[in-house]
């Protein structure tokens, strides 16, 4: 990063600052679930449970799109989560971003944070980020500017308008290019990235932020084989540092994820299913007649 494109871009991120201050922006309210400013609670790991869902029920106009699910993921794990449409895979990332509030139940971040007590930009703030399907980047912004607002969102508009890239958040912007692939991308527009590769930065958006938990909905819709099978080791090299529950569809993708050694969890009618190995929840009778009966 040369002194020059330092400069301009500190010009064009005062400009998308202004624009996320009225409002603007490339998603409305990413900067509330952006930061990781002072918080409030220190998740506690020493459990090793770094998710805990009890006895979560949620209805909508009667139907119970969660119906006692109950699931907790290790600290540092990573969980894939399958399911038939409808199964309530969603409605789960929405109770624990605390988008939608379960009729009854519990949820917990370490053993100590109360997800059902917190907003939610305070979840994001725990240290929950959520990945949606649709990548929301900042087009007209290089990639490298995106990470670098990622982090300034931090601080609030009127900080951000003035401070500076210290050394380290140099250095872990760069840390991020290379664990999303993006090295060599990092002067691109965002705009002219493939789907895949907006989709990775998206993903290093979140990762700026260092959160505990990372929630991906489908992340793989929409990419290539090869962005697929690049998006398998990308998540793998993130497992231990992260927790990561991730929702899919693309059964070649949770083997490649799982690899015949990671836990798999089969949603259906808003309750666990099956959990164990892939191969065990693809032998399951029940499992087979839920994918099979459709
Ligand atoms: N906001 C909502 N209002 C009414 N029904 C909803 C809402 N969100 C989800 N549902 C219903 O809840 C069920 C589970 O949906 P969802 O969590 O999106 O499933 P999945 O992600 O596993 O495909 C579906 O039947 C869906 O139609
Ligand atoms: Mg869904």
């Amino acid at each position: 990063m040369t002194p020059d494109l330092m400069e301009a871009g500190a010009q064009r991120r005062e400009a998308m600052l202004q624009r996320q201050a009225q409002g603007g922006g490339a998603s409305g309210g990413r900067s509330a679930a952006y930061g990781r400013i002072a918080r409030g609670q220190e998740p506690d790991f020493a459990h090793g449970v770094a998710l805990y869902l009890d006895d979560i029920s949620v209805s909508f106009d009667g139907f119970k799109a969660l119906n006692a699910l109950s699931l907790s993921v290790n600290v540092g794990e990573l969980r894939c989560i399958i399911g038939p449409n409808g199964a309530g895979k969603t409605t789960m990332m929405d109770c624990i971003t605390g988008k939608t509030r379960p009729d009854s139940g519990r949820a917990f971040f370490g053993s100590t944070i109360d997800l059902l007590r917190l907003s939610e930009p305070e979840i994001a703030q725990v240290g929950i980020g959520r990945k949606f399907q649709k990548p929301t980047v900042y087009e007209d912004l290089s990639v490298f500017e995106n990470l670098e607002l990622a982090l300034a969102a931090d601080r609030g508009v009127r900080s951000a308008l003035f401070w500076r890239l210290s050394g380290e958040q140099l250095d872990r912007i760069g840390e991020v290019l290379t664990t999303i692939l993006l090295r060599s991308q990092a002067q691109r527009q965002a705009g002219l990235l493939s789907h895949g590769q907006k989709q990775w930065l998206e993903i290093g958006m979140l990762l700026m932020q260092d959160p505990r938990l990372l929630l991906l909905d489908e992340p793989v819709a929409g990419m290539t084989d090869e962005e697929t099978e690049r998006t398998a080791e990308l998540f793998l090299s993130l497992e231990g540092k992260h927790s990561l529950v991730v929702v899919e569809h693309d059964m070649s993708f949770v083997d490649a994820l799982t690899q015949g050694k990671r836990t798999v969890t089969v949603l259906h009618e808003g309750r666990v299913l099956a959990e164990g190995l892939l191969s065990q929840v693809q032998a399951n009778e029940q499992v087979v007649e839920v994918y099979l009966g459709r």
